[in-house]
């Protein structure tokens, strides 16, 4: 993706659906000297998603939207994208998955950050489904958002060994934190910068 407009940041809303620390991490970035972007929106389909907190730390507008029913919640979203001058998206552990229709809207700018290393584990209980398969490394991948689950094309991912005793909670927590550098070094990169 162009920078758009000159100097100004590119405006972003991050969607959510429970702890948020994808997103706290993304907020910090944004706001240093080489972030592209700026995250002016959280979304989230949750209203006791603990992520939202962050809205009022950071003073970040947000909005919730119950997903009782799809088309109007994706209409009523993507007015309030709209209104916002949201240029782009990052999901950040979004548990919704987005029509056809809506990511058209955002050709090449909506993000994903998913916990494996694709195009292995979709959907699920990545860390499970990898224990249980023996596998010796698994990961995370930041990828763009197509109207396939977890198969846009990938923008970088990053190798975690998994070590002989690894419980499902500490591949992920182990995952999480790799997670926090690889989502904006993606940004960055799909900048060009
Ligand atoms: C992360 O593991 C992310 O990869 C997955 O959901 C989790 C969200 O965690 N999609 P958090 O809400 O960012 O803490």
């Amino acid at each position: 993706m162009a920078l758009s407009t000159g100097y100004n940041r590119v405006r972003t809303a991050v969607f959510i659906s429970g702890t948020g620390s994808n997103l706290k991490s993304l907020i910090k970035f944004s706001k240093t000297k080489k972030s592209p972007i700026s995250i002016n929106l959280i979304i989230s389909n949750n209203s006791k998603a603990k992520g939202l907190n962050y809205a009022k730390i950071f003073k970040i507008k947000k909005k919730i939207l119950n997903y009782k029913n799809k088309n109007l919640s994706e209409e009523k979203l993507l007015s309030i994208l709209k209104i916002n001058n949201i240029e782009m998206i990052c999901l950040a552990g979004f548990m919704k998955i987005l029509s056809k229709n809506f990511i058209e809207k955002f050709p090449g700018n909506i993000l994903n950050i998913h916990p494996s290393l694709l195009p292995k584990y979709k959907g699920l209980n990545t860390h499970k489904r990898a224990l249980n398969n023996k596998e010796k490394y698994s990961g995370c991948t930041v990828h763009f958002v197509n109207a396939r689950l977890d198969s846009g094309k990938i923008i970088l991912q990053k190798k975690v060994k998994i070590s002989r005793h690894e419980t499902e909670a500490s591949l992920a927590k182990k995952i999480l934190f790799q997670e926090h550098k690889l989502y904006p070094k993606a940004i960055l990169k799909t900048f060009n910068l």
